[in-house]
């Protein structure tokens, strides 16, 4: 493979080959081709595009630049989940062990926040103790004991995917559909499932601004999935407004376990009762609505509540058996949030919220940064909701009365207060399989 011929192909808007996509990947990993010839051939991409074939080669190029974990006899029940990130979005901590307490084996490598959105390993990081570093072996040995594990993703997993995403990054090249999908892709094959379930957010405070471009790339992932003797359902939600009530680590870690207590808000719970429910049809090869019977049969009995509860005191979180959670900080400032004006919440802008609570210190700008697991913004209205003037519609966690008094300023302008109720949208907007689109109303 010649990097100049391989390059010129792609920004003439010919096609690759496996064998050239492979050793092109292999190529970059071992430092054979440069930086800025691998970020010529991205913005060549990122400008003509990728067949659907040449995704999936390009995702198997990715894979096998490392290593792939070996699930051994877990393999056929296993099964991961993956969200495209989003603001308040604790589904995770909800879907997980919902899936993994109904028979479902998930060993699942997450991630950190980053920007706006958060992550799972650093809403788990505020629970005192829980280690998300540890070994392959620990890893496979939880998975052995327990059937359920969650840890931060090793360096071993699809490095290819690293290289290029900080490139990527600094060459205006982050928003290309095959980029995307086979990045994503590449580190879900490499942890080792069977079965995958990708929940494709769209909206304001999401990576997907538009709907379409969702569904787009939830068939971009699917298809990947069909190539690559995966499994692969992907739902497409609303990210236009947060998930949850809770926003910022520690107080997500809490909604979180009040949903599995069945005392959390209807929107969390009614999209992670239905990952989980699509992560036992396909582990367990069970018809969906009976996955679904069976998921909630597990929420109502607290085995959920149990699972996690095992899988934190594994990994060394301190759970407090008085009141049945783990232990959890809380920030030394709480202030309430009042309504300027009556009216329906006709929006609540998602990404500006995620900033605000960034600025309160929970997210980072660089994936170094440190964060701080207890502050952040709890919600006690919601889309359609009425608010009357001078009603408290939030509480603000800060670390300091200046933080607490300039995110109370900048939070009312991200809410838009109308006076006549609006029709809801779906919150589960589509479900997409290999043969089929199928499309939810509200
Ligand atoms: N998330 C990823 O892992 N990769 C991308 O390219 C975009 C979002």
């Amino acid at each position: 493979m010649n990097p100049i011929e391989l390059i010129q192909t792609k920004r003439d808007g010919g096609t690759h080959t496996p064998e050239d996509l492979k050793e092109w990947i292999h190529s970059y990993v071992r430092k054979e081709v440069a930086d800025y010839q691998m970020s010529a051939w991205l913005m060549a991409v990122f400008l003509k595009g990728m067949t659907a074939q040449e995704t999936s080669a390009l995702t198997d190029a990715m894979v096998t630049s490392g290593e792939v974990l070996d699930l051994g006899d877990h393999f056929e029940q296993s099964a991961d989940k993956h969200s495209t990130g989003g603001v308040g979005d604790k589904t995770s901590l909800v879907t997980i062990p919902l899936a993994a307490s109904c028979g479902v084996k998930v060993a699942k490598m997450s991630g950190r926040g980053l920007g706006h959105t958060g992550g799972t390993i650093d809403k788990l990081e505020s629970i005192p103790g829980f280690r998300t570093s540890i070994s392959k072996e620990e890893f496979l040995s939880q998975l052995e004991v327990l059937g359920l594990v969650i840890a931060g993703q090793t360096a071993d997993l699809a490095p290819a995917d690293k290289l290029m995403y900080a490139l990527r990054d600094v060459t205006a090249t982050v928003e290309a559909l095959p980029l995307i999908a086979s990045s994503i892709m590449s580190k879900k094959i490499a942890a080792g499932a069977k079965n995958i379930v990708l929940d494709v957010k769209y909206g304001q405070g999401a990576f997907m601004k538009t709907v379409d471009d969702a569904v787009r790339l939830a068939h971009a992932m699917v298809n990947i999935g069909q190539h690559l003797q995966r499994n692969v359902v992907a739902y497409v939600t609303d990210m236009n407004q947060p998930l949850g009530h809770a926003i910022g680590n520690a107080l997500e870690v809490q909604e979180a376990i009040d949903t599995l207590k069945g005392q959390g808000p209807k929107d969390l719970l009614s999209v992670s009762v239905q990952l989980a429910s699509e992560m036992v049809s396909l582990a367990l090869s069970m018809p969906l609505d009976q996955a679904t019977e069976t998921v909630q049969t597990s929420l109502r009995s607290g085995k959920a509540l149990e699972m996690l509860k095992q899988m934190i005191v594994h990994q060394g979180g301190e759970w407090e058996d008085t009141v049945d959670q783990p232990k959890l900080p809380i920030a030394p400032v709480q202030i309430p949030v009042i309504a300027p004006v009556s009216g329906y919440i006709a929006k609540m802008d998602a990404l500006a919220i995620g900033r605000i609570v960034m600025g309160l210190g929970a997210g980072r700008i660089r994936k170094e940064d440190d964060i701080d697991p207890r502050p952040g913004i709890i919600f006690h209205l919601t889309v359609g909701d009425f608010v009357e003037k001078g009603q408290e519609y939030a509480t603000i966690y800060a670390r300091t009365d200046a933080e607490a008094e300039q995110a109370k300023t900048a939070l009312d302008p991200t809410l838009t207060f109308v006076q006549e109720s609006l029709p809801a949208s779906p919150l589960i907007y589509a479900r997409v399989t290999t043969d089929n689109t199928e499309y939810y109303t509200a």
